[in-house]
């Protein structure tokens, strides 16, 4: 068996799933192709992988390379989890701090990238993500010709544009994966509900799923979160940025909805939650969310950390092979306990090994009614040697979970493919000129216009001159 992982150096995944794959018995022998374009991170993933692996005992080959075909010859499965970043710009993040800032410049609070039912604005580079798509085409046209029965297990964001353009205009293997509907446990936590007793469903598109099945013990759970929310609920107060799952917005989303949003869903509401950040504090608790200019500028600056440490500790373990990495940094070097992540575990299902039940994102082919057959949703789905099955969804989406979020999300993904696919600088204005913030057709093009001339946008603004399709 081979895995490939593009984007190697990611430090929220790859070491994270090469120990799930080391703890997998049935997974012994696999080689472990690692793929990333910065040199440094690429080593230093390598060294750490190979140190991790000793130390879990277990026995996995491990290669390397920048070049994607090299990485991805020969693989049964590829995980992108590559955050690319243009020309030259060695972070990722740092594209999407700037763009915020020209935006808010122009009179878009957070950036032209976060729009309604997609507040996470770091996801929809300039409204069409094609740094991320670009690379997801090429990853996906280098399986067809190296590896083509291989699956692609798309974990970079955004995972709802990616997969949908990946499984409409290929012919690949490929599947979603995001960690977001963990937000339901976080809800059985809270209502002191033990989880192997609740029978739960989530169903939408990804970072837009609901609740649509809770029952405990057999029972209709939901009024113990309504009792929750009349008796308890005015203590909430959030934890940190991330903890939204049962905030005030979340809250307000469910009675509206009629169930209750789950992970990331609690992020894309609507402006109402997040007009500025006094209005993010007030729905979202006391750091106003993640999605704001104070906590995403301090959260970029932890990854920055993260992945320096990263590369400091590769160097450190060169010197003296002796450090006991899941010792020093347990929480990504474990030893004991799966990550939580879902990849390995449809890794082993799929060829073979457990029965699995999955919440992934794949083609819709009717699962939830009134939703395209060729749109990407996110559901359960159970994996076998024979593939994946569907869960029936029941009971339903409620209607004005598909009116008024489902239907709206999945416009825009579909705005972001056009302008994608058609090249088309038309497409990103006439996103813009329906957007809310939008005064008048000249702040649209002035925004634009600044936002393309940027240095590290040339390739982009190329793109979007060319004006011919890509595929
Ligand atoms: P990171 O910046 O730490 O790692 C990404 C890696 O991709 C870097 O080492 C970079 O050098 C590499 N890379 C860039 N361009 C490349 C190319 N052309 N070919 C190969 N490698 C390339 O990023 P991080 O924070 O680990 O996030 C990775 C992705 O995962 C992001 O898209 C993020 O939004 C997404 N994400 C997904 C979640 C999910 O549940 N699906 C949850 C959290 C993050």
């Amino acid at each position: 068996m081979k895995i490939t992982i593009v984007g190697a150096g990611s430090i929220r995944f790859s070491l994270q799933i090469i120990g799930d794959i080391a703890k997998t018995p049935r997974l012994k022998g696999t080689t472990i192709s690692l793929v990333d374009v910065h040199e440094e991170r690429l080593n230093a993933s390598y060294t750490l992988a190979k140190k991790y692996v000793e130390e879990l005992e277990a026995d996995l080959t491990f290669e390397k390379t920048k070049k994607l075909e090299e990485g991805i010859e020969g693989a049964d499965f590829v995980i992108n989890t590559a955050l690319p970043y243009p020309n030259g710009h060695e972070d990722g993040f740092i594209k999407y701090d700037l763009i915020t800032k020209i935006g808010e410049k122009h009179g878009y609070y957070r950036g032209i990238d976060t729009q309604e039912l997609n507040m996470v604005s770091t996801y929809t580079y300039v409204l069409i993500s094609y740094y991320d798509l670009k690379l997801a085409l090429d990853i996906a046209q280098c399986i067809k010709k190296y590896a083509p029965s291989a699956w692609l297990l798309q974990t970079a964001n955004p995972v709802f544009e990616i997969t949908q353009f990946l499984s409409r205009n290929t012919d690949i293997n490929v599947i979603g994966i995001c960690h977001g509907f963990q937000g339901a446990y976080e809800v059985f936590n809270t209502l002191g509900l033990e989880p192997e007793n609740v029978d739960w469903q989530v169903a939408g598109v990804n970072h837009g799923i609901f609740l649509n099945r809770f029952l405990y013990k057999g029972q209709n759970a939901y009024p113990l979160l309504d009792k929750w929310i009349e008796e308890e609920a005015y203590k909430w107060d959030s934890k940190s940025p991330w903890d939204l799952q049962l905030s005030p917005a979340a809250i307000d989303m469910y009675r509206f909805y009629g169930m209750l949003p789950i992970g990331d869903t609690c992020r894309n509401g609507t402006w109402k939650y997040n007009y500025n950040l006094e209005t993010k504090k007030k729905w979202l608790g006391k750091f106003g969310g993640i999605d704001n200019e104070i906590e995403r500028p301090r959260f970029h600056e932890l990854l920055r950390m993260g992945r320096k440490r990263m590369i400091e500790l590769a160097k450190e373990l060169e010197r003296d092979n002796n450090i006991e990495l899941s010792k020093i940094w347990p929480e990504v070097f474990n030893k004991e306990k799966l990550s939580g992540e879902q990849h390995v575990h449809f890794i082993n299902g799929i060829t073979g090994g457990e029965r699995v039940r999955l919440i992934l994102n794949v083609p819709n082919k009717g699962v939830i009614t009134k939703i395209p057959d060729d749109v990407v949703v996110e559901v359960p789905v159970w994996v076998d040697k024979n593939g994946i099955h569907y869960e029936k969804i029941e009971p339903d989406l409620t209607h004005r979970i598909k009116i008024f979020y489902l239907l709206p999300r999945i416009l825009r993904m579909e705005w972001s493919l056009e302008g994608f696919l058609s090249r088309d600088k038309k497409v990103l204005e006439e996103i813009l000129i329906r957007d809310p913030r939008t005064r008048s057709y000249e702040q649209v093009l002035e925004v634009l216009d600044e936002i393309l001339s940027q240095d590290f946008n040339n390739e982009l603004k190329e793109y979007l001159e060319k004006g011919k399709g890509i595929l």
